[in-house]
């Protein structure tokens, strides 16, 4: 590391080990030699440092293991590295879970944002100028009915403690910017897909199973519908807002590509015979007990990003899926280790009565 001094910034990325996180700080390494980016995570089951395998000897990067909810910590590391900016992506991100055990998501996700709002706040009171960037997700808004898009000004209404959790921290950030004048800004994307994802999520749970010859879980009648990007997408927009944001402002990240999840899984099943050479993973597929509170359908209307910031996703849906199919089989080792320990208890808890056993 060199002196603090000869960082033009120090950014601390929170939640760094994680799916969106682990892919923000590989490009943001390599796109700014220098700044210093300041890793903090907590290492839950979602977070792997293998992820950040390549950086973790780089010069602008540095890892802690921490609780964004330590304020002691916290505020203690905003001294040592005289951070000035914050990307909090340090969340309890799984909406079955959040149904299982509320507890945690409200502990982090409100807690914690909080606990970062007020570090921040007493930094700028000491004369810092500080910039706090909420990642956040289209799920505040609830769900939409067949028309429409999820616009910046659209009503909160989450479903699940995951998005009440997310909205609580959406809101204490603005609120710190309006009622502190604290630098803030909240975007909220659509669900992510790509490499380094947790696989008890819809695309790489699915690409597994189908691996492995398990069963594919759909909920209810798979007709519901997401709107996916690819993570590298939203990290440009991340740089983008971070960078060029308004303050005190909510910025939307979509790329128009809504499917029902059925079409989906069956996208990936084909995907999967033909890079396997092995027809048949469709005929794994079981339509099962639907999540509580499932919402209907999200769809974003991202024109604010791309008309203000000149924002535009880089890559078609169809080959973004095929090469996150490949790059899961490419990395099975990476999967495993995922897999093991914790998350066996978990999957057999959630899916043991929607599977039969
Ligand atoms: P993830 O679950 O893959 O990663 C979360 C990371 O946060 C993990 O590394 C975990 O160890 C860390 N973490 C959890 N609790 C912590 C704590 N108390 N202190 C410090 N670190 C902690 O999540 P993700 O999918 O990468 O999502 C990142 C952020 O983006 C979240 O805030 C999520 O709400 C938001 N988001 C995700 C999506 C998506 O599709 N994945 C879409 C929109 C918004
Ligand atoms: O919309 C953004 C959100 O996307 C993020 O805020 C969350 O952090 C992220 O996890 C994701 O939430 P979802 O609940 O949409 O993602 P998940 O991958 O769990 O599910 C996607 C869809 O697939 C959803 O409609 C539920 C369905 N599904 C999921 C699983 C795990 C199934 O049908 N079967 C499954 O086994």
């Amino acid at each position: 590391m060199k002196d603090l001094a000869d960082y033009q910034r120090k950014i601390m990325i929170t939640g760094g080990a994680g799916f969106i996180g682990s892919n923000l700080l590989r490009y943001m390494v390599d796109k700014y030699p220098g700044y210093l980016f300041i890793n903090v995570d907590k290492l839950t089951y979602a977070g792997n440092l293998a992820s950040l395998m390549g950086i973790e000897d780089r010069e602008n990067y540095i890892f802690v293991k921490a609780d964004i909810a330590d304020s002691e910590l916290i505020d203690q590391l905003f001294s040592d590295y005289q951070i000035d900016g914050v990307i909090n992506l340090a969340a309890e991100s799984h909406v079955d879970r959040s149904i299982m055990g509320p507890a945690q998501f409200l502990q982090t996700n409100i807690m914690g944002a909080f606990t970062l709002l007020e570090v921040c706040r007493k930094h700028k009171n000491e004369g810092k100028s500080i910039r706090y960037h909420q990642i956040s997700t289209d799920e505040v808004f609830g769900s939409l009915g067949s028309e429409g898009f999820f616009c910046e000004d659209s009503r909160y209404s989450p479903s699940s403690p995951y998005a009440a959790s997310k909205a609580a921290g959406d809101h204490f950030t603005l609120a710190y910017h309006k009622t502190y004048g604290l630098d803030t800004l909240v975007s909220n994307s659509s669900n992510n897909y790509g490499p380094y994802q947790f696989p008890e999520k819809l695309i790489p749970l699915m690409i597994h199973n189908g691996l492995k010859g398990k069963p594919l879980p759909v909920y209810g009648d798979g007709r519901q519908v997401r709107d996916w990007l690819y993570v590298i997408d939203h990290c440009h927009a991340i740089d983008l807002i971070y960078h060029k944001g308004i303050s005190g402002k909510t910025y939307n990240v979509g790329a128009n590509n809504e499917i029902k999840n059925i079409d989906l899984v069956r996208n990936i099943c084909s995907i999967l015979d033909d890079l396997t050479g092995e027809s048949g993973h469709a005929d794994l597929i079981r339509f099962v007990e639907d999540r509580p509170g499932h919402d209907r359908r999200y769809a974003i209307d991202a024109s604010l990003l791309r008309d203000e910031l000149g924002w535009k996703p880089a890559h078609a849906f169809d080959e973004g899926l095929r090469e996150t199919v490949k790059w899961y089989l490419d990395n099975i080792e990476w999967v495993e280790a995922c897999i093991n320990g914790e998350y066996k208890d978990y999957y057999k808890e959630w899916y043991a009565k929607r599977l039969g056993g």
